[in-house]
């Protein structure tokens, strides 16, 4: 990839561009950095960039031609002319997905602006594109050049050492990434999570994937709507945001066709007997919640509506019938017609937009 950025203050780049990642990637060829001062394209004697603002107001203004002739210059060096990005607040957000599609260009030629701005028809004449770093104002386009260049070069081929580090850092999966820690163990009497310790693999992508989620919830929860969940990390999520004061989650069913292979798993994991309802039915009582395991049929064929043998979540609610009008304005793929009385309880059921099985019930769940 080849970064041509277009700048009054080139000294500014010297420190940023050459250490560390950036340093290494250019050193690599991974990426071609070029700096042009538009000063130079400048054909008066005083080589003058910027002049006053017409219609008055205060600060001066970059003139056009500087930047126009500097830049046809910079496109005519190489091939292909790449995009021209115009660094303003008032552009697009470099949020991830930004840097990656302008990390996925060839080429691009970053204008920073200074002093109060850039002449209008710059932006609507000369630039592709605009982009703000964020929403506060910068003396000049340079630092956000600088923030730019770095996270785009991160997405070159071969520049960080694995590629599973790009993909699990922050924002990448749409969510914030889990705590890091490294040596030693303890610190100051603040130790180190004992499931990293543990060596159990699985254990720890488990740990990761929720320390992700609850740190996303707690910190950015306007990343969840896009992030990529499972349905059942997002039922668990609005669960443990007490999404309704009206709703509550109050059971959770695994249906089995081995009973006490599952009911040994579950009080080995428990460290619970749990209780014997039936033949078919074993809880345990984890308050606020009960997980119930339930003999399956043998073979069931796929079901289109739901039944009491469905594998489900069952949700406490104080009106079934209001609740149901509220499941189906929700968008639930299935809502059963019927309010039924089941084992005491007035409840119904529903499928939530993947096909999952809920069951709404007014009091104990069936
Ligand atoms: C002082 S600012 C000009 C701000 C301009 N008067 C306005 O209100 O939109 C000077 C230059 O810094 C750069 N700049 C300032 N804030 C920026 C941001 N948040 N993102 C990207 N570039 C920024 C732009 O290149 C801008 O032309």
């Amino acid at each position: 990839m080849r970064i041509d950025i277009v700048t009054l203050f080139p000294e500014m780049f010297a420190g940023p561009f050459d250490a560390s990642i950036v340093a290494r990637a250019r050193a690599s060829g991974a990426v071609e950095v070029a700096l042009h001062d538009p000063r130079a394209y400048t054909t008066d004697r005083h080589h003058v960039v910027d002049d006053y603002a017409y219609g008055g107001g205060p600060g001066m203004v970059m003139k056009p031609e500087p930047l126009f002739d500097c830049v046809d210059a910079v496109q005519a060096m190489d091939q292909p002319p790449g995009r021209v990005v115009l660094l303003t607040p008032q552009g697009r957000m470099l949020t991830h997905a930004v840097v990656r599609e302008l990390a996925a260009e060839p080429r691009l030629v970053v204008i920073c602006g200074h002093y109060e701005g850039v002449d209008e028809r710059v932006r609507s004449a000369l630039a592709d594109d605009e982009i703000s770093i964020g929403d506060y104002v910068l003396s000049g386009g340079e630092p956000a050049a600088i923030v730019l260049v770095d996270a785009a070069v991160r997405h070159q081929p071969g520049v960080l050492g694995s590629q599973a580090s790009l993909e699990e850092e922050s924002h990448a999966q749409g969510l914030l990434e889990y705590p890091q820690y490294t040596r030693p163990a303890e610190y100051r009497g603040l130790a180190v999570p004992e499931v990293l310790l543990s060596g159990d693999h699985a254990a720890v992508a488990r740990w990761r994937r929720r320390q992700s989620i609850e740190r996303t919830a707690a910190r950015r929860p306007d990343l969840l709507a896009r992030a990529a969940l499972t349905a059942a990390e997002r039922w668990l999520l609005a669960a443990a945001a007490g999404a309704s004061r009206e709703v509550s989650l109050a059971e959770v069913t695994v249906t089995t066709p081995d009973l006490e292979r599952s009911v040994m798993f579950y009080a080995a994991i428990l460290g619970d007997a749990g209780d014997r309802l039936s033949a078919d039915r074993h809880e345990f009582r984890l308050q606020p919640l009960v997980l119930a395991i339930i003999r399956s049929k043998p073979e069931r064929p796929p079901a289109v509506e739901a039944d009491a043998d469905d594998e489900r979540m069952t949700f406490a609610v104080d009106d079934a019938r209001a609740a149901q009008v509220r499941v189906r304005a929700a968008g639930a793929l299935w809502v059963e017609r019927r309010v039924h009385r089941r084992a005491g309880a007035r409840s119904f059921f529903a499928r939530d937009p993947d096909g999952n099985v809920l069951c709404f019930a007014e009091e104990e769940p069936p």
